[in-house]
């Protein structure tokens, strides 16, 4: 008698487990009303051999769409370039869209960065920066208060050099002034910290400088219930050709109390910090580190001014618990690796949701970095803001986003924070 081979008699009651198992398909399916939206199944978790993606550098952003699958998912592939709006989270992403989101193309814009949009009520206008190397000024403004909008240029007195982040509090719009050079205008300015009065296109100086020495890049800025303004300074001016002096402060993250003129270092760890934003309860700050995007500094090379995308860099937006009497944040965590470029701009809405322009379009988070919803546009998105909804009776449930070569905006249901 053969001995008993369980390996074999097992074999032939069990079914062979295809690879593929059919669960998860197919890959998109419908959970909204509206034609401009896709729903995406499962997180793309398990996707169907041959697949692969490229990955992202200095001239390609690589959407979703472009993740290459086999001939019989071109169906698929072609919606996922087509939608404006992708679900991730069936429940909570049509909660985030309401039943009638719009996307709209505004404004073709120059191929310079666009940043640094921020609505002030008391004069219905979204004001923003170009970040030309030449020909910043004058800066641009969407006047929101007629039928149509309108873009505008407009010159600040006097004007501000390069805002590559802003906000709005106590009646002022405050930019982070990013770069620096000895004839901006006549005048002499470097980077730091600008309030614009939109009622009278007045500009004051809050701070210029550490102990002296220039900041490298006041880059993006919040402000907490306090007034104590937060702010991110990496390395991106050097890199753009924003200033005329390579960088002599370590990448980090400041808290600034204008009422005494203290300056305090709260972060050091991020390779190029960037975006930040506080949650409606003041207990937690989040960062975004988009280091895979640097360059060289070298000051023996002053003619080598670029960045390159390097897509093992970091691309992360972290989580931190804000403490010691609001002054600190603590508890570092990584919450969400961009899955297209990196994230740039970042902003908390009402609800709590984590918000950030990423690539050729924004992605919405839950406050525990799950991707819930994904805006998809034809341009580069640095930053975005929201603004009141005519639609919607004034509420923020209106959002611009301000990249290279556009301008865009969005109808939906997400609310921003009230600034005031
Ligand atoms: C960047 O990525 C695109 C798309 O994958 C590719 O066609 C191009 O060759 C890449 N460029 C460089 C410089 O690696
Ligand atoms: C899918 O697209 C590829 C390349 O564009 C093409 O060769 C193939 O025939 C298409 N397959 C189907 C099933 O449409
Ligand atoms: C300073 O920057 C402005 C704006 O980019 C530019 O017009 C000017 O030439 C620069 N001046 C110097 C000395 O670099
Ligand atoms: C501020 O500038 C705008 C042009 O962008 C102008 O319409 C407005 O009258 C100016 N306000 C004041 C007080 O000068
Ligand atoms: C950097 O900017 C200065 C002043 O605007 C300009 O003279 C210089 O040519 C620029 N350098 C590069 C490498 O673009
Ligand atoms: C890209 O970044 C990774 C991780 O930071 C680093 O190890 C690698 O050397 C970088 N590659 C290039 C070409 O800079
Ligand atoms: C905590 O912060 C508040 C508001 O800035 C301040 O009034 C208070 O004195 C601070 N408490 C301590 C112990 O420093
Ligand atoms: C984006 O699409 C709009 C139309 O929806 C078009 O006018 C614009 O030129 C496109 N922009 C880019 C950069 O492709």
């Amino acid at each position: 008698m053969r001995p008993f081979n369980l390996f074999t008699t097992l074999s032939t009651l069990i079914p062979i487990v295809p690879a593929q198992s059919p669960l998860h398909l197919p890959l998109t399916i419908q959970c909204h009303p509206s034609p401009n939206v896709l729903c995406i199944n499962s997180y793309l978790s398990v996707l169907p051999y041959h697949f692969s993606r490229a990955s992202p550098n200095s001239s390609s952003v690589v959407p979703l769409s472009t993740i290459q699958l086999p001939p019989a998912y071109n169906a698929t592939s072609a919606a996922l370039a087509s939608a404006s709006f992708l679900i991730f989270d069936a429940t909570r992403g049509v909660e985030v869209l309401g039943a009638a989101p719009t996307y709209d193309f505004m404004f073709a814009v120059s191929n310079a960065v666009h940043e640094a949009p921020v609505y002030a009520a008391a004069v219905d206008r979204l004001f923003l920066s170009q970040l030309a190397p030449t020909g910043f000024l004058p800066q641009l403004v969407v006047d929101l208060s007629g039928e149509t909008p309108r873009l505008e240029e407009f010159l600040s007195d006097p004007p501000v050099y390069a805002p590559n982040g802003g906000t709005f509090a106590g009646g002022l719009i405050y930019w982070a002034a990013s770069g620096g050079n000895m004839s901006i205008g006549g005048i002499e300015q470097r980077a730091g910290v600008r309030t614009l009065d939109p009622l009278t296109n007045k500009t004051e100086t809050l701070l210029n400088n550490y102990f002296g020495y220039y900041f490298n890049t006041v880059d993006d800025i919040v402000v907490d219930a306090k007034g104590d303004v937060w702010f991110t300074d990496p390395q991106y001016s050097w890199f753009n050709n924003l200033t005329d002096t390579p960088p002599q402060l370590t990448p980090a993250t400041y808290r600034f109390r204008p009422s005494t003129g203290a300056v305090s270092v709260v972060e050091d760890t991020l390779t190029q910090p960037n975006g930040i934003a506080i949650s409606p309860d003041q207990k937690t700050m989040y960062l975004s580190d988009t280091g895979a995007d640097t360059g060289v500094i070298d000051p023996r090379f002053p003619s080598i001014h670029s960045a390159t995308f390097n897509a093992t860099g970091k691309r992360t937006v972290y989580k931190y618990d804000i403490v010691d009497n609001g002054t600190a944040i603590v508890n570092k965590r990584p919450i969400y690796l961009a899955q297209e470029w990196a994230p740039d701009g970042l902003k908390v809405a009402a609800n709590g949701m984590v918000v950030t322009a990423t690539g050729m379009g924004m992605d919405v988070l839950d406050e525990f970095g799950t991707l819930i919803v994904r805006i998809q546009t034809n341009y580069t998105v640095e930053n975005f803001a929201w603004v009141a909804n005519k639609k919607d009776g004034g509420r923020l449930t209106e959002v611009w986003m301000t990249g290279n070569r556009g301008i865009a905006r969005v109808r939906w249901a997400l609310e921003g924070q009230t600034l005031k």
